[in-house]
């Protein structure tokens, strides 16, 4: 969808043109060829160039496009990153609304260093290629139709350069898309059996070999924990293993990610406003798979292993039940106080089963876990918890960085004794009103024994109420970027 060209290949003609303009400095378009609009542009009563706004020419003068759309980026000291990814947002959806099949965006320039140039170049492909989306499957009318071509004018001498960084961009957003995809998926379409399908579809169309455990096959293994979950469900339990082993790596980064694909609440039923998007609860399992495809088909040198439990958590004669004592894969036992708290219960095994049989040098998860994060930290930032504080920082960092906000939360040992049990090891709530995802957080800890561990809830950021600058209503896709950043970026012990 994103093609770097020539300059000189602009001179053919163009639909539509997309350039930046900017309240407090003249010429920031970035070609001399559209100065003169730009500053027709700041003349007009309605646009300033103020951040979000867009305004349309038809026909412009002496300029090869049937339509240029300028686009605003606000005052000259807040420009970041982020601004080249809204500015391309913008512009495509402007692009969606004429209803154009391509659209070429014009990289605005004003004296950066070629680090920065670098950084707005990968920010603009990035918003374009995410703002060029639309979940449609079901609708019986497909209203918007995704531009064929994005195209994006560079110096000859950086094309080659510039073509590499596009590249890598599509490898990760189309991973982005898919998971978006299937967190936006009805959950009748996405049942255990249909989940795990999907997942190992795509993950061996990006290159990583899968393994699938059913439910015979954890009851052998001893998955108590999330079998119990599971039980409530007509389909089964399942576990996914994606692996992805380049000739030469230097560490083993081991993901994983919760798989519920519905989670009604169980026999502690969740009220109909809280259950109406339960689909999402498999976002930590899109996230880590979505990773992962990214990470194996831009082929970094590290081992990634991604393991993604699935089940269904539902009501029925065979439903677990609150005051069960479920006995977990690494041995310690588990009583359920709730069966709403089921993300921990599958992600408990998961976890110990990673840990013995892969040795990795760090383990993510990503998991919607618990409303109290999102309590915490609003339904637009992920909550990072980790011992390892330096991992969680560059973790925040790099969240900032791609925007995909987290933030580090405490794994507060002292409230460990409010998940003590008077019949089991453990049980799986905290109790209590307050803190509930760092208790959350302080169980599944209980199930790595030695390895790095950070965990991630994304309770709130893998879903949207609404429309964002390059995400749409439903399945947001976090977590994506932000793994596959991190673990590319990341340097090994
Ligand atoms: N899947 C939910 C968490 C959730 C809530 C995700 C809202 C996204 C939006 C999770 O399984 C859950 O139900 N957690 C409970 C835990 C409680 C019973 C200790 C919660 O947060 O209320
Ligand atoms: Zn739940
Ligand atoms: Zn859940």
């Amino acid at each position: 969808m994103l093609k770097i060209i020539k300059f000189s290949e602009l001179e053919a003609g163009s639909e539509i043109t997309a350039i930046g303009s900017c309240e407090n400095i003249n010429e920031f378009c970035g070609e001399k060829k559209y100065f003169a609009l730009e500053k027709r542009a700041r003349e007009l009563e309605e646009f300033k160039g103020e951040e979000d706004k867009t305004i349309v020419f038809y026909s412009p003068e002496n300029i090869n496009a049937k339509k240029m759309v300028v686009c605003g980026f606000g005052k000259k000291e807040n420009i970041s990153s982020e601004s080249y990814r809204r500015f391309a947002s913008n512009a495509v959806k402007q692009a969606l609304s004429l209803k154009a099949s391509s659209l070429d965006i014009i990289i605005p320039d004003f004296n950066k260093a070629d680090s920065d140039k670098i950084e707005s170049f990968k920010a603009i492909c990035e918003g374009a290629y995410l703002s060029n989306y639309s979940f449609n499957e079901y609708k019986s009318k497909k209203e918007e139709q995704p531009l064929k071509e994005i195209r994006i004018p560079v110096l000859d001498e950086n094309i080659e350069e510039f073509k590499k960084i596009a590249d890598q961009t599509e490898k990760i957003c189309s991973c982005v898309f898919f998971a978006r995809n299937i967190v936006s998926t009805p959950p009748m379409d996405k049942r255990p059996e249909k989940l795990k399908n999907l997942l190992v579809d795509f993950a061996s169309r990006s290159g990583l070999q899968t393994q699938v455990f059913d439910n015979a096959k954890l009851e052998e293994l001893g998955f108590n924990s999330h079998l119990g979950v599971a039980k409530g469900s007509s389909e089964g339990a399942y576990l996914v293993i994606m692996e992805y082993t380049p000739k030469n790596y230097d560490e083993t980064i081991a993901l994983v990610g919760k798989g519920i694909t519905f989670d009604s609440g169980g026999l502690d039923l969740k009220p109909p406003s809280g259950m109406e998007d339960m689909k999402l609860d498999m976002g930590g399992a899109a996230a880590v798979t979505g990773a992962a495809a990214a990470l194996a088909k831009l082929g970094i040198n590290k081992r990634i292993i991604a393991v993604v439990p699935i089940a269904e958590n539902m009501i029925s004669g065979d439903s677990y039940r609150p005051g069960d004592v479920l006995k977990s894969y690494l041995g310690k036992t588990i009583e359920v106080l709730n069966t709403d708290a089921e993300g921990r219960l599958i992600l408990a095994d998961a976890l110990s089963y990673t840990e013995k049989l892969f040795n990795p040098d760090l383990i993510i998860d990503a998991a919607t876990l618990t409303g109290a994060c999102m309590v915490a930290l609003g339904d637009k930032i992920a909550g990072v918890f980790t011992d390892r504080e330096e991992i969680g920082s560059e973790i925040v960092k790099t969240g900032k960085k791609i925007n995909e906000p987290c933030w580090m939360l405490p794994v507060f040992k002292d409230y460990a004794k409010k998940l003590k049990s008077s019949v089991a090891d453990l049980k799986n709530i905290g109790g209590g009103r307050y803190g509930g995802a760092i208790t959350a957080a302080l169980f599944l800890k209980e199930f790595v024994e030695k390895t790095d561990y950070v965990h991630l809830d994304i309770a709130g950021p893998a879903f949207s109420q609404e429309a964002g600058h390059y995400t749409n209503k439903g399945g947001t896709g976090f977590g994506v970027r932000l793994i596959t950043e991190y673990v590319m970026t990341r340097e090994s012990r």
